[in-house]
């Protein structure tokens, strides 16, 4: 792999339950080196964002996770890691899609869309020691060549059905684990700025004046403007009455 340590050490395993969860273990039990990436063919219980599960074809897909430990980032700067792992997906689906019919936004927090259809989705899991992050895992779930997604046909899509194409995994691997390393020692530099600017850039509905709902209250929509993602990663509303209110991904539903 051409890159300088994401993806040096690689592991790969038939089948597990989890990714994330085995490179969580791993960093329990034994010292792993940072960028190693563990993947799989066949994730049985794969976990998706707020305990949903994140259900992937056999071999068809990249189901990984990359360790790193961003040491440098206070624990309230977690939300750069999604932002990063975001970006990078994007540019990964930039370089293969490389066509101006292909939409690709990222959705708060931290989903990839393509043309609306989500093909890509992050699950983060961190360890903290005296207010700093000690490891974080990205999980990264992508989808390449799986055609039918069952009960998420019309909202899941696929570099294959997007595309006409069998895509070599290996080769996308690759490319994302080149994209992170990219993003990661961008942050790690400092570059937050143009990390903030280029997330906002990419982040479906900026600017735009949409339609919400509360969870508790699906009945009672609501329209106001995205202005921005502050560094805790809340969504950043101006309101009809022109009042700025932040909402936590689990206070906030959008519906368009
Ligand atoms: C989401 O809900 O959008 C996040 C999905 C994250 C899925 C990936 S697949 C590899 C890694 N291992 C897991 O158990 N989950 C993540």
């Amino acid at each position: 792999m051409e890159t300088l340590f994401i993806g040096k050490n690689l592991l790969f395993l038939t089948e597990v339950e989890s990714t994330n969860t085995y490179a969580m273990g791993l960093l329990r039990n034994v010292n792993t080196v940072e960028g190693t990436v563990v993947y799989t063919d066949n994730q049985s219980r794969g976990k998706g964002q707020r305990g949903a599960v994140w259900n992937s074809a056999v071999a068809s897909n990249i189901t990984a996770s990359i360790i790193l430990k961003p040491r440098f980032l206070g624990d309230d700067e977690s939300f750069f890691l999604s932002k990063i792992s975001a970006l990078a997906i994007y540019d990964v689906l930039t370089d293969v899609l490389n066509s101006s019919h292909y939409d690709i936004k990222i959705k708060w927090p931290n989903d990839i869309l393509v043309n609306s259809g989500k093909i890509a989705g992050i699950l983060i899991e961190n360890n903290y020691h005296q207010q700093m992050l000690q490891h974080s895992v990205i999980g990264i779930g992508l989808n390449v060549n799986q055609a039918d997604f069952q009960e998420l046909a019309g909202t899941a899509t696929s570099l294959k059905l997007l595309t006409g194409q069998q895509h070599d995994r290996a080769e996308v691997l690759e490319k994302l684990c080149r994209q992170l390393e990219k993003w990661y020692l961008l942050l790690k530099s400092g570059n937050r700025g143009r990390i903030r600017e280029t997330y906002l850039a990419r982040l479906k509905g900026m600017h735009q004046t949409l339609t919400f709902t509360l969870p508790g209250d699906a009945n009672m929509p609501f329209r106001a403007k995205i202005v921005d993602v502050d560094r805790g990663g809340k969504l950043c509303l101006e309101m009809e009455d022109a009042q700025l209110r932040r909402f936590d991904v689990k206070e906030l539903r959008f519906t368009e």
